[in-house]
């Protein structure tokens, strides 16, 4: 039987939001933002074990209580520098901590997406977990699509046919995902399932949630505590 693990790279520095925390640690419904996704992924059944890779620099940490975590949650300060980097190494970090075979499964999930809930996690798993590939949860393209020119002036508009957003988490097994990653070129990647399909595969695409967005920009908070407050209420 394979087995399930999750990996949450989280050694970016969240340029794009501009506050001098890394947006990881960033307050949400009263938690740092990581916190929601290592809830929601210690709490599935499915997966024996969670791993955080941070930064080797990484001072924030250590001043938060994970113990309620102690169970399935462990801790690697091997990031890179970049995303691609951070969960490649973790992969191979891992195997200082775990027994770990070529065929289970790996899910690899932002930080920075903090909205993931039990019931697409379960999804993705029951969709993937007999597949030869594996794949992530995304979602079809709704808006309309422009391509510019460098005045950023629509040059033209883009069919946004069989155009997905890719989300997380991506699920692959463990052989696969080393492979894919130690020989891509991790400076450009900004996902795991590229640099699967670089090796000819195609990884399936499993229907998320737009809740399930990446915060990436300051507006992003405020959406992002409306849908946590509005989960605790229920
Ligand atoms: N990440 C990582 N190692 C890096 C860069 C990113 O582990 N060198 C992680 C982030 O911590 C985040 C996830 O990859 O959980 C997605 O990356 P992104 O949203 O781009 O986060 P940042 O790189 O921190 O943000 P920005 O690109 O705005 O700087
Ligand atoms: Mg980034």
């Amino acid at each position: 039987m394979s087995k399930f693990f999750a990996l949450i790279p989280a050694a970016g520095s969240g340029s794009r939001i501009g506050e001098g925390l890394p947006k990881q640690y960033l307050a949400l419904a009263g938690k740092p933002m990581i916190y929601h996704a290592i809830h929601t992924l210690c709490g599935a059944p499915h997966i024996s074990h969670v791993l955080v890779v941070l930064s080797p620099e990484d001072n924030n940490w250590s001043q938060y209580n994970w113990s309620e975590f102690s169970e399935k949650l462990l801790v690697l300060n091997c990031g890179g520098a970049t995303r691609a980097e951070s969960v490649l190494n973790g992969l191979q970090g891992i195997k200082q901590l775990l027994t770990i075979n070529d065929n289970d499964w790996i899910l690899v999930h932002d930080a920075a997406r903090p909205c993931l809930t039990p019931e697409q996690l379960e999804n993705l798993i029951n969709e993937l977990s007999n597949d030869a590939i594996g794949g992530l949860l995304a979602i079809p393209v709704a808006d309309t699509l422009k391509r510019s020119d460098t005045s950023k002036r629509a040059k033209n508009t883009e069919s946004r046919e069989n155009l997905w957003q890719a989300q997380t988490p991506q699920m692959f097994r463990y052989r696969l995902l080393v492979s894919a990653l130690s020989g891509a070129d991790r400076t450009c990647l900004t996902d795991d399932a590229s640099a699967v399909e670089t090796l000819g595969f195609r990884p399936k695409l499993v229907l998320g949630n737009t809740n399930n967005f990446k915060v990436t920009y300051p507006q992003d908070l405020a959406l992002a505590e409306l849908i946590l407050q509005k989960r605790e209420i229920l």
